[in-house]
């Protein structure tokens, strides 16, 4: 393919969720928590979990994969490179993308994983959009896919952060625009990991000899650790500042924006963020009662139901943010 001067697209976009409901009450029967809780707090109701062992982000990501590609429509031999967003690989290593590759019948093809947590699929955009402009790839599968509950505590213990995640996946096929107009506008991304240990897996851990032992399984290190308070003051305050600085970049204001699509960490943080940056609900698209947190996969299960939904088509201009773990945070401005 030649460098070309066209912008990137989503070319495509799909979605998957596995299909077991879990409800807050049903949370509240395996550990100290209530639906008025959780629902007040976050917004979630309920969320999806992987049906049995044996099924990782890589398997659910190939339902989604296929919904995009036909949604673009391509085959899958169509498919350049792949890009792999998540923070809960199948396994530490190789990476998740190797897995999908291989599932989808892709041998040879580069996969990339992206392990940028709620930010991954913003990230995973600015290569794939960097590669298709410079004509390294024509068709970039772009995923963002999390299995959340083999991962989290069902105690009294873990029920900060175990309330809050579901699993899914969402893709994108990312490609060059052919209209004007059309395409990627902007993207800005940031990082602090000053904050790092707000939000992490502590082990196990390559720094750390050894890496697991039964202490730390005992302390619960292999959960996810997060100090709520500090993420959420940190979230409210870096989601408006970047969303700003990509409408700058791209030269518009709030109001031409038709669908905002931010990361689905809390229902109340999406607001204050909407509140902020004076963009109606109407436009903002909330799934996280539905699904909770699904990670790298929020943004483009989020775009997707509502692309599906007839809430956004070619023309439309999305802005897409997201704030987690790193920290990391970023946002976009697509006119798809
Ligand atoms: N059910 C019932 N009570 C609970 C639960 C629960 N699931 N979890 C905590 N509590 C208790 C606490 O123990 C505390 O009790 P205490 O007052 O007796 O000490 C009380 O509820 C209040 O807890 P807080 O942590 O102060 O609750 P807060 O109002 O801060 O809400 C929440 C917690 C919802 C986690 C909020 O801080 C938040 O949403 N933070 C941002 C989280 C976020 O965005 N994380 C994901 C980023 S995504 C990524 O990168 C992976």
């Amino acid at each position: 393919m030649q460098p070309s001067q066209t912008r990137s697209t989503i070319l495509g976009i799909g979605h998957y969720v596995p299909t077991k409901v879990v409800t807050n009450d049903d949370l509240s029967k395996l550990m100290n928590t209530s639906d008025e809780w959780i629902v007040q707090r976050t917004g979630i109701r309920e969320r999806r979990f992987i049906e049995h062992s044996g099924i990782g982000a890589s398997d659910l990501a190939v339902p989604a994969c296929k919904m995009a590609l036909e949604h673009a429509g391509l085959q899958t031999k169509d498919v350049d490179a792949i890009i792999f967003a998540t923070l809960s690989p199948d396994h530490n290593f190789p990476g998740s993308g190797c897995f999908l590759g291989h599932k989808l019948g892709l041998p040879g093809v580069p996969a990339l994983d992206v392990r940028n947590q709620c930010t991954g699929f913003l990230y995973g955009l600015s290569i794939a959009d960097a590669w298709v402009r410079a004509g390294v790839y024509r068709h970039v599968l772009l995923v963002g896919a999390e299995v959340h509950s083999t991962g989290v505590e069902f105690t009294d213990r873990g029920r900060d952060v175990a309330v809050l995640f579901g699993d899914g996946a969402g893709a994108a096929v990312i490609g060059a625009a052919t209209r004007e107009g059309q395409g990627l506008r902007s993207m800005r991304l940031h990082a602090d990991g000053s904050g790092a240990k707000d939000l992490w897996l502590e082990a196990p851990a390559s720094a750390y000899i050894p890496r697991l032992t039964p202490q730390m399984l005992e302390d619960g290190k292999h959960y996810p650790q997060m100090n709520g308070k500090q993420v959420f003051r940190w979230a409210t305050e870096k989601m408006p500042e970047v969303v700003r600085e990509a409408l700058g970049d791209a030269g518009i204001g709030p109001d031409a924006v038709d669908l905002f699509v931010p990361h689905q960490a809390n229902l109340r943080i999406n607001q204050m963020v909407g509140q902020k940056l004076g963009i109606p609900e109407a436009k903002t698209v909330h799934n996280i009662e539905r699904y909770g947190n699904t990670t790298a996969a929020t943004i483009p299960l989020g775009l997707s139901e509502a692309w599906k939904a007839g809430r956004c088509d070619r023309g439309s201009n999305v802005l897409m943010a997201a704030f987690g773990s790193g920290y990391t945070w970023g946002a976009a401005v697509m006119t798809l």
